[in-house]
């Protein structure tokens, strides 16, 4: 157990501030990252201000240490949920790789949790903006067949469309009145972020994974590219559908933290022992 200097709220007759700052020693003294971040995404920017104020010089810094500590997280839930814990504006950058709404069905039997429904799809996204930071962007695959439904979300969320991708396959995934070669996803902005200097081709190379960590796992190497593209070194991507965590391994690769969510447990865990294999 921490123990710390107590600081009384500069006007102890303010019971909200009071109660902020009880809230605040409280985690920190059992050290949970959760409970903090909980505790305060509901609050106002300046009740976080005022009960900042109130905490000491040690305090503010154990703060900052659990942050350091949890900023590569990866985390086992339902990413609505999850992300309501998230503060308002807290992540760089999300790369994401939704269920593609087809009931998709692997040749070896596998499936993909809530590919046969799309009531979690406005909700996510709309999460995704609230926790997304002003004037940065998100890019989101999807299925083309379903492409009206996921603009819909999108835009209802609050994104805007400002850029497009097309990733080249050497093989085809399936064949009906086509070879299916590619894959999709869409740059989305919150606000107006600034343009690149240099920006990306918006085709970009695909190397086929195998599949052998979760059916429809994608390649590393362009959602670095990605990452790199729309993010700095030291921010945090987020991705709320992270499967065998590939965006997660890419963040790490690239110097970003990640925060990954995943609700099957079974590819929960296979990302958790990918991930603790990283930097071998
Ligand atoms: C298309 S897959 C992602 C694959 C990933 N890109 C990879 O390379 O392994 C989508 C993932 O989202 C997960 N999922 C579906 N609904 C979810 C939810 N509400 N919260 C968190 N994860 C969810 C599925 O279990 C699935 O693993």
């Amino acid at each position: 157990m921490m123990n710390f200097q107590a600081v009384t709220p500069a006007n102890d007759n303010q019971p909200i501030l009071v109660q902020a700052v009880n809230g605040l020693r409280s985690a920190l003294a059992s050290q949970s990252w959760d409970a903090l971040l909980s505790l305060t995404h509901s609050w106002s920017g300046q009740l976080k201000k005022d009960a900042w104020r109130c905490l000491s010089q040690k305090e503010r810094q154990a703060i900052h240490l659990l942050s350091a500590s949890n900023r590569n997280r990866l985390i086992h839930g339902d990413c609505i949920h999850v992300m309501k814990t998230l503060p308002n504006c807290s992540v760089d950058f999300i790369l994401t790789d939704p269920p593609y709404l087809v009931r998709y069905k692997s040749r070896d039997g596998r499936s993909i949790a809530n590919d046969d429904n799309d009531r979690w799809l406005l909700p996510a996204f709309s999460e995704m903006y609230r926790v997304l930071k002003d004037n940065s962007f998100c890019v989101s695959f999807y299925g083309w067949n379903r492409v009206d439904r996921f603009m819909e979300a999108w835009r209802k969320a609050g994104f805007t469309p400002v850029g497009h991708f097309t990733f080249n396959k050497s093989y085809a995934s399936s064949a009906r009145f086509t070879r299916s070669c590619h894959e999709n996803a869409y740059l989305l902005a919150k606000g107006r972020p600034d343009k690149p200097q240099k920006p990306i081709r918006d085709i970009l190379p695909w190397k086929y994974t195998g599949n052998t960590l979760h059916p429809t796992q994608k390649p590393v190497e362009p959602l670095a590219q990605l990452i790199a593209a729309f993010s700095k070194p030291g921010e945090v991507v987020l991705d709320p559908f992270a499967g065998s965590a590939s965006t997660a391994v890419a963040a790490w690769q690239t110097g970003r933290h990640y925060i990954a969510i995943e609700k099957d447990p079974n590819y929960h865990a296979i990302a958790q022992q990918r991930l603790s294999r990283l930097g071998e």
